[in-house]
């Protein structure tokens, strides 16, 4: 009854740690595809290729259904996933839309026409690929009217986390909060649109502001895989076993991902 969740490396983690919490029965598969981190410069068509091979591996290994914690093959890949490439009897979901029925909110699956919501200004902070898939403004636009979204393309975060340079990582923040800000004076709401930016998320509040509201993607993607699996139970797959699977060097991935869960990880070549 396994069930996989997919991230191109550590960031995903913020969303296992997540859903382990809200459904401890169930065991998760993760995989950090750590050897072609970071996703958030790349192609389409390389984001494409990655994610499949990494959701091929996580259905071998007994997941029936996947979760990209990854908002970068959420927006680049999975729409062309869904389209052709998932098997019947599997399914792919991704991270964007509940992000986005809370920001506009809707309680699940709602997909009356858009309307007016109280968030008028705000900031989404994803990677370059992200950004430049416009995928949020798009998802936003089927739920909400007149809501202004700049977008800051956060290059150099994902790498200085991978690499474990949290000070690096804290001073790109604070720079890419100030970029913004010099496009948005006051944004009501900022988005953390790429599950590695969790684990900085006491510095976006701080160089934000406590007037800012923060979204970040954890617990809202947990109750929601709480509510699909409740509405649909078969979709737990066969796998018996829960586990960690990464394309780089297990060691230095559990190193990483211990640092981070604050508890011990192991990682195993996928
Ligand atoms: N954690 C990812 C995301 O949510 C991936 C970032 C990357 O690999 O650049 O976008």
């Amino acid at each position: 009854m396994a069930v996989g969740i997919f991230d191109s490396g550590l960031g995903g983690l913020t969303v296992l740690d997540a859903v382990q919490k809200r459904l401890p029965d169930v065991p998760f598969v993760y995989f950090a595809d750590s050897a072609h981190a970071p996703y958030g410069v790349r192609d389409a068509d390389d984001i494409y290729a990655l994610t499949t091979a990494a959701v091929s591996r996580l259905f071998e290994a007994g997941c029936d259904l996947v979760i990209l914690a990854c908002n970068t093959a959420s927006a680049a890949a999975l729409r062309r996933m869904q389209e052709g490439w998932v098997p019947r009897d599997k399914r792919v979901l991704g991270v964007f839309v509940p992000l986005i029925e809370a920001l506009t909110e809707r309680s699940w699956g709602d997909n009356s026409p858009p309307r007016e919501v109280a968030v008028k200004h705000v900031a989404l902070f994803a990677t370059p690929a992200t950004v430049s898939s416009r995928a949020f403004q798009r998802e936003l636009a089927f739920r909400a009217i007149g809501v202004d979204v700049e977008a800051q393309a956060c290059g150099g975060v994902v790498d200085a986390i991978e690499d474990g340079d949290m000070i690096l990582a804290e001073a790109l923040v604070r720079s890419h909060v100030d970029a913004l800000r010099r496009k948005m004076p006051s944004p009501d709401a900022a988005v953390l649109g790429c599950t590695h930016y969790p684990l900085m998320e006491d510095v976006f509040q701080d160089a934000l502001g406590p007037e800012v509201r923060v979204y970040s993607q954890a617990d809202l993607v947990a109750e929601s895989l709480a509510d699909y699996l409740g509405r649909h139970p078969g979709m737990l797959g066969p796998g018996a076993q829960g586990g960690y699977l990464t394309t780089g060097d297990p060691r230095r991935v559990s190193d990483g991902a211990t640092r981070f869960l604050r508890r011990q990880i192991g990682f195993e070549a996928a």
